[in-house]
């Protein structure tokens, strides 16, 4: 179980994680109902890619609540079970502050390619939001394979990774 305000040394390792540094790391996938089919795309894009993935859910139309789905995600990442993490709801904003209320946890919401690669290079985004309702599929797997190609630029980047993790 991860804590939210859990320790500093183990956020902060865990949020390391998202670097990807050594080989291909595992990425965790959840959706609501409002984005299943989309996960379901863009987990096989992945593994197309070489990306060992783990499918945390939903996969079916029944209503299910998108912090539950952030949660499991969350979770996956913090216990190293996953290096990153994608998370799909109708408009990636739900599942995007949950994601955000865990410490170890850096989520953007991305609607296009730059977006996604600016957050792998700036913000060093360990989870990526998509909104299936807002953008259309090929979109949504140009920011996947962006997002999952693009390092983390360091350099005047990191201090300010730093103060998020001491906010
Ligand atoms: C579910 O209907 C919808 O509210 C959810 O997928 C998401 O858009 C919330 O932010």
């Amino acid at each position: 179980m991860v804590r939210r305000r859990a320790g500093h040394a183990i956020c902060a390792a865990a949020a390391r994680q998202g670097n990807l540094r050594v080989g291909m790391a595992t990425i965790a996938f959840g959706a609501d109902h409002g984005g299943f089919e989309l996960k379901a795309l863009l987990v096989a894009a992945a593994e197309k890619q070489g990306h060992p993935t783990l499918d945390l859910g939903t996969h079916g139309p029944a209503p299910v609540d998108y912090p539950d789905i952030a949660q499991a995600v969350c979770t996956a990442i913090g216990e190293g079970r996953a290096a990153r993490g994608v998370l799909i709801c109708g408009t990636g904003i739900g599942i995007s502050i949950a994601a955000n209320r865990f410490r170890h946890i850096r989520c953007a919401l991305a609607h296009d390619v730059t977006t996604a690669r600016l957050t792998r290079l700036h913000n060093d985004a360990n989870v990526l939001a998509l909104g299936a309702r807002v953008i259309g599929p090929q979109v949504a797997l140009d920011c996947l394979e962006a997002w999952l190609a693009t390092p983390f630029e360091g350099g005047r980047h990191a201090g300010r990774i730093a103060k998020l993790t001491d906010l």
